[in-house]
């Protein structure tokens, strides 16, 4: 099935996102909504007072994952899936991921006012920290819903206030009764802004993502030991901040070694006791290293971690590497990339094949449906920064794409 002429609200798609963007509202024009703070509740429920109001169902899961439904005609099917997430980097912009969610509602909301049914549901969801700047790792409720791990996992992971996702999600009253997952899903779409420069340099307002790099996850925790910082030698010290300082810059090292570069940051440094006078006892920072080969990706951790144990032990500090999470690079599934393709096509859009350098709750639901996603195109390549934008029309047209897929997928009525 097709709908020809059917076009979403794009004004309409604008100013959710604009209304969204006030919670959590930064000085420079971005927004600043970690998953499961108060910011994040009063997001989820503004979506959910739209979804009602678009005539949908709202479940809740354990993990807080929100699913938004739009019943088909034929009670047998299982649902076509979009989706995304309403939390943020602590420094983000107002798309990423929100995009995903308001695109989804505004198929919903141009299906209801056009009177179109399909013979699947269709549904809505709101992934539950996708971002994993509070509690680390990230995708958690999407990873927890496909069975990366279990919800008892998800549920544990503590923020650096030692606050688990369990009792962030009681705080906010997003815990829901719904057990995670086990359901049938025919499909799942995510459109996102690009997050790099690609679509822009090349005109086109529309990706056709193809699949998404892996990425691997640490923490790295140096030990030394405390001491005055004016009265203890240089020889003397066992400073964990000095050993940490060379364990990042060969760290970043590694990454121009390998070609093409794996891409390696160290965003979250913690030292201890964090005084000014005090020689740093303990140092913990994260690694994020991202690779599109899985091989080069488990060559990258070795190498990772021969560096960090090579400098303690001259250094005479202690270090362990804990991995957090592991994505591995995923291929989306061939008909849903074509569908894609397809109704991008139909709709006079111009495009091209790309691969996701982000991860994306998409790249867990491609483990268990087929899965694809949609790209558009957001100014400079400019994402996780508050500066992050994007034009209305190409956010339009993705959303025009992802209207077509689901319909096209969930059947006439
Ligand atoms: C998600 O924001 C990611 O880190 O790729
Ligand atoms: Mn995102
Ligand atoms: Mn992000």
């Amino acid at each position: 099935m097709t709908l020809d002429n059917l076009r979403i609200d794009m004004d309409r798609l604008w100013q959710s996102h604009m209304e969204m963007a006030k919670f959590g509202a930064t000085p420079k024009g971005g927004v600043a909504r970690l998953a499961l703070t108060d910011l994040d509740r009063q997001a989820r429920d503004l979506f959910v007072a739209w979804s009602k109001e678009a005539g949908c169902a709202v479940r809740i899961d354990r993990v807080g994952n929100i699913f938004v439904r739009r019943e088909g005609t034929d009670p047998e099917r299982p649902p076509v899936m979009t989706g995304s997430h309403l939390d943020t980097q602590p420094l983000g912009g107002k798309f990423d991921g929100i995009y995903g969610c308001l695109a989804g509602l505004e198929v919903i909301r141009t299906l209801n006012d056009a009177g179109v049914e399909t013979a699947a549901p269709l549904e809505v969801v709101v992934w539950t920290d996708e971002e994993g700047a509070r509690f680390g790792g990230g995708t958690i409720g999407s990873s927890v819903f496909c069975g990366v791990y279990d919800a008892e996992t998800g549920l544990g992971k503590k923020d650096i206030d030692g606050i688990t996702v369990g009792e962030a999600l009681e705080a906010i009253g997003y815990a829901g009764a719904e057990p995670v997952g086990g359901v049938p899903v025919d499909s799942f779409f995510e459109a996102h802004i690009e997050q790099g420069p690609i679509l822009e340099k090349e005109g086109l307002p529309v990706g056709v993502v193809m699949g998404a790099q892996g990425a691997r996850y640490f923490t790295v925790t140096v030990d030394g030991e405390e001491g005055h910082a004016g009265t203890l030698p240089m020889t003397l010290r066992r400073d964990a901040m000095a050993g940490a300082a060379r364990m990042i810059d060969a760290l970043i090292g590694v990454a121009y070694k390998h070609e093409p570069h794996p891409v390696i940051t160290v965003g979250q440094v913690k030292v201890r006791p964090n005084s000014r006078n005090t020689i740093p006892g303990q140092v913990i920072f994260s690694i994020d290293s991202r690779h599109p080969d899985n091989d080069t990706l488990a060559a990258i951790e070795t190498e990772m971690r021969a560096v960090c144990t090579a400098i303690a032990d001259k250094a005479g500090l202690g270090v362990t590497v804990d991995k957090i999470s592991e994505r591995t690079s995923i291929a989306f599934d061939k008909d849903c990339v074509d569908a894609v393709a397809r109704a991008a096509k139909q709709l006079n859009l111009e495009n091209m094949e790309i691969y996701s350098g982000a991860g994306h709750d998409a790249c867990n639901m491609a483990l268990i449906v087929p899965t694809g996603m949609i790209f558009v195109p957001c100014e400079g390549g400019v994402s996780h920064n508050e500066l992050e934008n994007a034009r209305p029309e190409d956010l339009a047209a993705g959303c025009n794409v992802l209207m077509q897929v689901m319909v096209e997928r969930a059947g006439a009525a």
